[in-house]
Parts: structure tokens; sequence; C-alpha cells
């Protein structure tokens, strides 16, 4: 295996066994229990963009597991501005680290970052394209709340055109059998080709404008930030703004197990009356980054999590 660039570089077999591999990883998420795995390996954190839990919660996992990081820091004091190409940038990060964690403005550019670089290359998000460390953390989350990933029905809510969140996930759903209901205004719509493809792969999509109308069902709810640096237009967001806001006064006839999820950060998607209710669970799904990562580091380096089938 080289890199993690979109989901399709995993079979299904492959990411139950990641998701096995995280979930012994908990207790040293935790802190409860040390285990350096990736002793002497050094990740290579690339963040040409703003982020805060993925960038952290990679380096959390790499020092958790007895690993090191170095980062490009913020781009503003990086060779970037000197007007370094992304080529040459990697070039030499290959060289200086063992693995890379990369997250681009431009979709396509892990893909180019993998294709000049010699370590795996992790994606952690490539402009309005995938997220797939995202999407495993995710399947993680949903698996804990529901015990399988399998036939689910799953509510994908906000800015489903822009947010590659929703891109990676709903096509790793797909591939599990569940059940979509894109819920979006019609400018942020599923991209036609996503929705082929999701289409080609044997899934059952509906699309709607009504969230609301959509969650009494629903064993999974997933909220997204309407990603406002994509817009070319400020008064194109504007409009949009706001569209989905989903407050404890809206839950009353859902399922007592359906779990409300948010990649995060919120901006006003998820009123924080929500927070205190059953149905919450984003502050966890940004904890099990911490193990997702964990767990992909060491697939992606060959090292084998002990506890595992033989
Ligand atoms: C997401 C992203 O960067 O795509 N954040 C994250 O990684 N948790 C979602 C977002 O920014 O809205």
């Amino acid at each position: 295996m080289s890199g993690l660039i979109t989901m399709d570089d995993l079979t299904n077999d492959e990411i139950l066994s990641i998701l096995d591999d995280a979930e012994r990883l908990l207790p040293v998420a935790r802190g409860e229990a040390y285990l350096p795995l990736l002793q002497g390996k050094i990740l290579g954190n690339l963040f040409f963009e703003p982020s805060t839990r993925t960038r952290m919660s990679f380096e959390t996992a790499m020092k958790r597991l007895g690993g090191d990081v170095v980062n490009l820091g913020d781009v503003k004091t990086s060779s970037v501005v000197k007007g370094e190409t992304l080529y040459d940038t990697i070039q030499m990060v290959d060289g200086y680290t063992d693995i890379i964690a990369m997250r681009h403005p431009r979709q396509g550019a892990a893909q180019y970052a993998q294709d000049s670089a010699e370590v795996p290359v992790l994606n952690g998000g490539d402009g309005a394209g995938h997220h797939p460390t995202q999407t495993m953390l995710d399947l993680f989350t949903i698996r804990q709340a529901h015990g399988r990933l399998e036939g689910l029905k799953v509510v994908l809510a906000g800015d489903l055109r822009y947010g590659r969140t929703v891109h990676s996930l709903s096509h790793a759903l797909t591939r599990f059998g569940c059940e979509l209901i894109f819920a979006s205004p019609d400018v942020l719509r599923m991209p036609g080709e996503i929705v082929e493809d999701l289409s080609s792969h044997g899934a059952t999509i509906v699309e709607t404008n009504d969230l609301l109308g959509s969650i009494d069902t629903a064993d999974v709810v997933y909220m997204t930030r309407i990603q406002k640096e994509r817009f070319a237009d400020e008064d194109e967001y504007t409009k949009v703004a706001g569209a989905y806001k989903l407050h404890a006064s809206n839950l009353d006839g859902v399922k007592e197990s359906m779990i409300i999820m948010h990649p995060l950060p919120r901006v006003d998607e998820i009123h924080p009356s929500v927070d205190s209710t059953r149905h919450a669970r984003y502050f966890e799904q940004a904890f099990n980054g911490v193990v997702a990562r964990m767990a992909l580091l060491c697939r992606l380096l060959e090292i084998e999590v002990p506890g595992g089938e033989a």
C-alpha cells in the first residue's frame, strides 16, 4: 500500500481491519497505556490550509505511539512564500520523514504529492476533493454507536457541493450498503459526477431540501459547515449561510439511537442546545480522530498493531 488519497485506496476488508486496530488503540489514545509502535518514525505535517483537529490529532497519534512530527508550520513563514513549488517542497520533506500528512487548497494536490514522493502520503483534505482520514474516524464513530456500518440510513446535510468530508464519506457508506439522504440547498447539491459514481456502486440516494423532514427515520445525521472559503462570490455565500440549523427542539420525533455528527468546526449548523442531548456525537467523533489516525499510520508504515488476528 502506498498512501491514502481517496477511499478507493482501501478495500472494505481493509477499512474494517483498520477500524479494529483503532479500537485496540483506544487505551493508548486516552493515555492509559503507552505503546511506542512508531518509535524512530517521523511524520511530516504539511498543512497549506487552516486545520485544528486534523493536524493536532495526527500529531497526537504519532506522539502517543512514540513517534515524532515535523511541521511545515505557518505557510507564511515557510519557503512557499518565496515561490517554492509543491513538487520541490514534497521532494525535500520526502527525504526528512517516513510518512506525510498533507492538506492543500487544490483538488488533486494529494495525488500529485503521492506521485512525487517515495513515502506514503495521507490526504488530510484536498480542496473540495476528498478527506479520507476523516472518513475513517467517521466510520469508527458510526460503528461504535450502531455496532455495524451495513444498512444504516444516513442523512448528509449542508454543503454537499464543496464539503470534502461528505464526498469521501458518501462513497464509503455506499460501499457498506447504507441508504443516503442528501439534504442541501439547491446550489450546494452533491456534484453530479459523485452522484453518478455512487449510483454506479449501487447507491440508494434521495436528494432533498428538507432536512427536518428527513431526520425522523435516520440512524445518523451528519451536519456540515457551509464552506465559505470555496465560494468565488461572497454574495453567493450570504444567500445560503445559515440554511440549515439543528436545535434540540427539532429532535422530538427522532430514533433514540440516532446520532448527530459533524466534522467540525461548526458555525451555526448545530445549536449548543443539542450538545447535551443523547444524540450529540461530534466531540467523541473528534477524539476518535486520534485512534483512527494511529491505526492508519501503523497500517501505512507496515507496523502491526498487537492483539489482532495473526
Ligand atoms: C473539515 C475539513 O477541513 O474539510 N474539517 C475537519 O477536517 N475536521 C470540515 C470543515 O472544514 O468544514
